[in-house]
This record gives C-alpha cells, structure tokens and sequence, in this order.
C-alpha cells in the first residue's frame, strides 16, 4: 500500500456532523495509531527538510492544525505559531473572517507572530471551501510574511478549496484525497 492509501485508510468518515449534509473527515484515528502518526509527521519532515522547502516559521490552522504544526517545527527545529479562532489569543492581533462549509468564522494572528519576509508554512489537517487556509494566508500576508506553501492531511477537491487557494497564488501539499 503506498503512503496515501495508508493514511486514507486510518481517516475515519462521520456521516451529519456538525451538522446534516456533512461528511465529516475525521483525522483522529491518524493520531492515535503511534505508527500511523509517525508515518504522517515524518512525510511532511521530509519535504521541508529539503533544501530550498525549509521554513523559518510553521503557522498552524486551530485546532487541529495545531497538533501536526508544533510537532512538524519541533522536528524541523523551527518556531511555531498559532492562528486560532477569534477571542483566544491574548496579545494584539490581526484579524480575518471567512465562511465555512458549516457557518462562518474569524481567525486572529498575533502582530508580532512572524517577521516580515519571513517564509512561512501554513499546514491545517483539511482543506474544504480553503476559506481557513485563505484567511490564514491572508493574516501571515498582512505582517509581511511570504506564505511558502499550505500543507494539510486532505483535500476535499469537491468543495473547491484547492482551486481556489491555487487562483489565490499559494502552492499547496496535500497527502490525501
Ligand atoms: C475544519 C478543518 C479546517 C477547516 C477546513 O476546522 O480542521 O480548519 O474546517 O474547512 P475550509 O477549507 O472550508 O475552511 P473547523 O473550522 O471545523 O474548526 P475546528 O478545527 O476548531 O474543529
Ligand atoms: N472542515 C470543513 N469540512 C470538513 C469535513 N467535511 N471534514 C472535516 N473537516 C471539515
């Protein structure tokens, strides 16, 4: 089985949630496997070790893009930093807001998170509307950050995301489908 296959394998599919119509992607089963979520880390360790693909920055996506962020900058000896929902970081932000497949929401980036021309990666676990990864290209942007790619586990083309995200100039890494 290649490496695809075998995350798509431990990605578990929940039929209505949030809400009705959803398929929801959940990615936990990835994690909770110690073998599976090595294979993950170590997929997304190997491309930006590479010469040339290594950030100085990983920006993480709330929540989930939280959990693979930190442990990608950690193994690539880079900092990290959070883009969480509205009302949870503490310091002066940025702002941006975005609709969802199941609503809306406003992301927030603290002013002093990246440097300017500093290149960062921008990784989520999924990527549906790309309204998220939008938004948070948007903010890094916003301080003068040069977004080098957006990585995510999967991409639900369906949904137009990657599409659109592409239209808006970023280059993306997705392991899934
Ligand atoms: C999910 C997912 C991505 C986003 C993708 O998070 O983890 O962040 O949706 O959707 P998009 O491409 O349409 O923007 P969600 O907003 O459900 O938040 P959570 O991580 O806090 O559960
Ligand atoms: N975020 C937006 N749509 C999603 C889906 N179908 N599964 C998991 N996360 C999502």
């Amino acid at each position: 089985m290649d490496t695809s296959a075998y995350l798509k394998a431990h990605i578990r599919t929940v039929p209505d949630w949030p809400a009705p119509g959803v398929q929801f992607r959940d990615i936990t089963p990835l994690l909770q496997d110690p073998k599976v979520f090595r294979v993950l880390i170590d997929v997304f360790v190997h491309r930006y070790m590479a010469r040339g693909q290594r950030p100085d920055v990983v920006a993480g996506l709330d929540a989930r893009g939280f959990i693979i962020g930190a442990v990608l900058a950690y193994e690539l000896g880079v900092g990290f930093v959070p883009i969480r929902k509205k009302g949870k970081l503490p310091y002066t932000t940025v702002q941006e807001s975005y609709e969802l497949e199941y609503g809306s929401a406003t992301v927030e980036l603290h002013t002093d998170a990246v440097q300017k021309g500093e290149r960062v990666l921008l990784i989520d676990d999924l990527i549906a509307t790309g309204g998220t990864m939008l938004a948070g290209k948007r903010l890094l942007e916003k301080l003068g950050a040069q977004v080098l790619e957006g990585a995510a586990i999967v991409a639900l083309p369906g949904l137009g995301g990657v599409q659109r995200l592409r239209d808006s100039g970023l280059a993306l890494h997705t392991l899934v489908e």
